[in-house]
């Protein structure tokens, strides 16, 4: 899943051969899952049609301060329009575009849009290779820099004039990649690996049966998720589910058994900042695993159970510069028993599901929980869909990694 999933991207398109390649970054953009809004400047029409620009974004193009509404002028707010955006890139950006944004000449719409936004804004020269040499456009490169634009650098090669060298814009893959690596690095987890174990694990009786439970593993594919949006590396230890992710920062390890589930937390533990166990661990698994079917013989079985090794308790043995988080799901004595919790198995932050609360637990898409930090210190939220639990558990982690 990319980084720009979500984001409202405004793309200003100014009079430069290259015009014609942002039909395709358009595209990149809606596929990496962005709202894309188009400006142009009124020349950049004779290069690239506004109506193949507005079938792909989706939405209207605007090139001047004013549209025809049922023969009514109507503004076209560049307040509105600028402060949409999450992410603003000029592409292709003329030198005459480059200088106007320099020097705050706002004799268009999309120089009165970019002078309204807040948001990173990025900038892709495009021009001949001289005028790309000029002092002048240096000048003006550096002053965009200083003001803190992000500049995606022209590329070499043959140019609209015949001539070869420096000025090509880059290539519509280079820019959303450039945006992407950009917007990741000033997410707040970037630079963060964290773990998370979710579902259930099935302890096997014989070849064909096992001991399970009703989690669906969503609390944990949730929790993987939030970090990854907030720029984590991801690895999901994940138990038997219907889940699947497709974020590239997930790196999703399928297991059965506790036993599993065990070894792969413990191979990768030593190199994450934070884990969060949210699996629903059998507790107990079968002493002896028959090695071929059951048959049924009598009127009574009866198994043997072992305890399953606590994965959360082994990593609070061992734990060394890592925030560790557990869940515990509880019936009676709930804050009692998950402040014990918490202190037995040396955890930072434990999540207090209820299952007297309604809609609360493994199964369903909702939880309400109460957060306890090491300090005891508790925080009670309302019912909430298990994506706004993550959430809320994420930004206790901001916090505690803030401190
Ligand atoms: N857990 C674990 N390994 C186990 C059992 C549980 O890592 N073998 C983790 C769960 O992922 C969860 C936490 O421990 O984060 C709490 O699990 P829970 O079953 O509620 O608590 P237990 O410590 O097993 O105690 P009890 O079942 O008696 O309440």
């Amino acid at each position: 899943m990319s980084v720009l999933r979500g984001k409202h991207i405004l793309l200003g398109i100014t009079a430069g051969i290259a015009a014609y390649k942002t039909a395709s970054l358009v595209r990149l953009f809606i596929k990496a899952g962005a709202h894309v809004k188009v400006i142009m400047t009124p020349a950049a029409k004779d290069f690239i049609t506004p109506l193949t620009l507005s079938t792909l974004s989706k939405n209207p193009v605007i090139s001047s301060f004013t549209a025809d509404v049922d023969d009514n002028a109507v503004w076209n707010n560049h307040v509105d329009l600028g402060l949409w955006a999450d992410l603003f890139v000029v592409a292709p950006a003329t030198a005459n575009t480059l200088s106007k944004m320099a020097s705050g000449t706002s004799d268009n719409f999309l120089i009165a849009t970019y002078l309204s936004a807040k948001c990173p804004v990025y900038f892709a020269p495009a021009m001949d290779l001289d005028m790309y040499k000029h002092p002048s456009t240096k000048a003006t490169l550096e002053a965009l820099q200083s003001f803190g634009n992000i500049m995606i650098p022209a590329t070499s090669g043959e140019l609209a004039s015949g001539l070869v060298g420096e000025g090509r814009m880059a290539e519509p893959e280079a820019i959303v990649s450039h945006m992407e690596s950009h917007t990741l690095k000033t997410l707040p987890m970037h630079g963060k690996t964290v773990l998370v174990t979710a579902g259930p694990t099935y302890e096997a009786i014989d070849p064909v049966r096992f001991i399970g439970n009703h989690s669906s593993g969503l609390m944990g594919f949730e929790i993987a998720n939030k970090a990854a949006q907030l720029g984590a590396e991801v690895i999901l230890i994940t138990g038997p589910t219907h889940f699947t992710t497709e974020d590239l920062r997930i790196k999703t390890i399928p297991v059965i058994s506790a036993e599993e589930m065990y070894t792969e937390a413990h191979t990768y533990f030593s190199s994450v900042d934070i884990a969060i166990l949210s699996a629903a661990v059998a507790d107990y698994k079968p002493k002896n695993v028959a090695s071929s079917k059951i048959k049924k013989a009598s009127s009574t079985l009866s198994l043997e159970l072992e305890q399953t090794k606590d994965i959360l308790a082994s990593l609070g043995q061992i734990k060394t510069h890592q925030l560790l988080v557990g869940f515990a799901l509880e019936t009676d004595n709930e804050v009692a028993n998950a402040i014990k919790k918490l202190k037995h198995k040396n955890l930072d932050l434990i999540v207090l599901n209820s299952l007297n609360d309604k809609g609360a637990g493994f199964g369903g898409k909702s939880n309400k929980v109460t957060l306890i930090d090491k300090n005891c210190v508790q925080t009670e939220f309302p019912l909430k869909s298990k994506a706004d639990v993550a959430t809320d558990i994420m930004n206790e982690l901001l916090k505690q990694t803030n401190a």
